[in-house]
């Protein structure tokens, strides 16, 4: 949070309106905040901690420790490097990256940059043609998992949109070049422009099926907060489930996103690897999202801050912070490891 005063000041208020806002009143924004630091935790003393770590592995590749970066378009906006400056700080400390489809670098160049493993964040185009070419050249290109965003169809950020927020010249989405457009909302006006318009090519759940039949790599689902849905997504037969509510940015006044993740843990069971985010800003939070049901978090904001104020150094700097706190939190609970985090270190 150090990094949030200092990156503002940097930023400009241009940036600063579409990073910081979430959606209507900002009360899912809060929440996500507030959840955690409602939640206790249960010290323990005089644990053994010799060869205690914080190794974890999923699908396949392992990390050394459970804090991964989460997708945010638009890197370029706060530093001229963009991704490519965030998967170099990223590689330093080891965290495993989520690129998003709105990246404003191409996510070749990212993966020659990175050292460890990245995940794609797909965006369902209307263009399905250009959606299957741009997991392709992810898969190519050596991305280790695709991560299929699905809560934000429609978003209406009224902060950013009062603070008439625009992308600079020279900052795109440049993987989304050259494909076809969705066609311009036409509902007369009487009719729903939300409806008729802006959900044109909106991913369902048939589109799981497809997906798969066009991907070997993993496919995670982000943006689940209902258990329902989660049992659906398993039904479906996806690989991992991020529990999220999109950092606030999608429905305003749905619940934080760790008061979600124990129902949702509850229903899945472990049958698939659950990860989560929104308001992870203290390593003894990424204890607390374990403990509830997670095997690994994700950061947004506090990256995007990092990367603003220091570049490289910064990302990896704050990724270094809650690293350093989550070990912390981690000896003062009695946890030696990943797997030793549960329930009991949730005072309740
Ligand atoms: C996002 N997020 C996001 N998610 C996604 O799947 N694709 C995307 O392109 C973006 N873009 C994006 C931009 C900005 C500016 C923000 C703040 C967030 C959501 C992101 O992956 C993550 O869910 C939240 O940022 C997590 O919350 P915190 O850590 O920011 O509190």
């Amino acid at each position: 949070m150090d990094y949030e005063p200092h990156a503002r000041e940097r930023m400009g208020e241009n940036a600063w309106a579409y990073i910081s806002t979430g959606t209507a009143d900002e009360r899912t924004l809060r929440a996500n905040r507030e959840a955690f630091e409602r939640l206790r935790l249960q010290g323990r003393v005089m644990t053994d901690m010799s060869g205690a770590h914080t190794r974890l592995t999923l699908f396949g590749d392992s990390f050394e420790h459970p804090i991964f970066l989460a997708p945010v378009a638009f890197h370029r906006l706060v530093h001229p490097d963009g991704e490519l400056a965030t998967a170099f700080g990223a590689s330093a400390i080891r965290a495993g990256m989520v690129v998003s489809t709105s990246a404003s670098v191409p996510i070749e160049q990212i993966a020659r940059q990175a050292t460890s493993p990245l995940w794609f964040q797909l965006y369902l185009q209307y263009d399905r043609i250009f959606t299957q070419s741009l997991v392709t050249r992810a898969e190519q290109a050596g991305y280790r998992a695709l991560v299929l965003t699905v809560d934000a169809p429609v978003t209406l950020r009224n902060r950013e949109q009062r603070a008439g927020f625009g992308l600079p010249p020279g900052v795109e989405a440049v993987n989304l070049q050259g494909m076809i457009p969705p066609p311009p909302p036409r509902a007369e006006p009487h009719e729903s422009e939300v409806f008729r318009g802006l959900l044109a090519g909106a991913a369902t759940w048939k589109d799981i099926a497809w997906l798969r039949s066009i991907t070997r790599l993993p496919l995670l689902l982000k943006g689940i907060m209902s258990p329902a849905d989660a049992a659906r997504a398993i039904a479906e037969g996806v690989d991992g489930i991020i529990v999220s509510n999109h950092g606030g940015r999608a429905l305003d006044t749905a619940p934080a996103s760790i008061e979600a993740l124990p129902r949702i843990a509850e229903v899945v069971a472990g049958r698939v690897p659950i990860l989560m985010d929104g308001g992870i800003r203290r390593g003894s939070d990424v204890l607390k999202a374990l403990a509830l049901g997670a095997k690994a978090v994700l950061i947004g904001r506090p990256y995007i801050y990092g990367l603003a104020v220091g570049g490289p150094v910064g990302v990896a700097h704050v990724v270094k912070i809650l690293r350093t706190e989550l070990e912390i939190a981690m000896t003062l609970t009695g946890c030696a490891n990943l797997e030793a985090i549960d329930r009991s270190v949730i005072w309740e």
